[in-house]
């Protein structure tokens, strides 16, 4: 028993520069930024309330220019329905951020 293990050490050790030889870094095509928010007034306080349970890809994929009321109306759903902790006093600036920036 212990001359197996010794053997399958011995060619483990063997082999070892050859892994090291064929080993190459590896290149990832990474997603585009479409799951990040854009840059935009309040981005902060957005970025800080919005994030915890889905990405920005939730709000890019919303119709274009819905208006104030829309993203209102949106915001107070997240915390109403879906009970997100989101101070009252960041809701106007989470508005304004959605409303010029999407
Ligand atoms: C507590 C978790 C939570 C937080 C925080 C949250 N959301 Fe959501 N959001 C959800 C859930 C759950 C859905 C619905 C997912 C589904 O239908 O698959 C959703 C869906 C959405 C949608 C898609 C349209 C809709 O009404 O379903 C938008 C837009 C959206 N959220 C915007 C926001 C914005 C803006 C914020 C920050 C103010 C935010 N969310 C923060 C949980 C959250």
């Amino acid at each position: 028993m212990k001359r197996i293990v010794t053997a399958s050490l011995a060619a483990a050790l063997a082999l070892l520069p050859v892994s090291l030889v064929f080993a190459r870094p590896l290149t990832y095509q990474l997603p585009d930024e479409a799951s990040k928010f854009k840059d935009g007034p309040n981005l902060e306080t957005a970025q800080n309330n919005c994030t915890a349970c889905h990405s920005a890809d939730y709000i890019r994929t919303q119709p274009p220019k819905k208006g104030q009321a829309f993203w209102a109306a949106e915001v107070n759903k997240m915390i109403k329905t879906y009970k997100a902790p989101i101070a009252e006093s960041d809701v106007k600036a989470i508005v304004e951020y959605l409303d010029s920036t999407y």
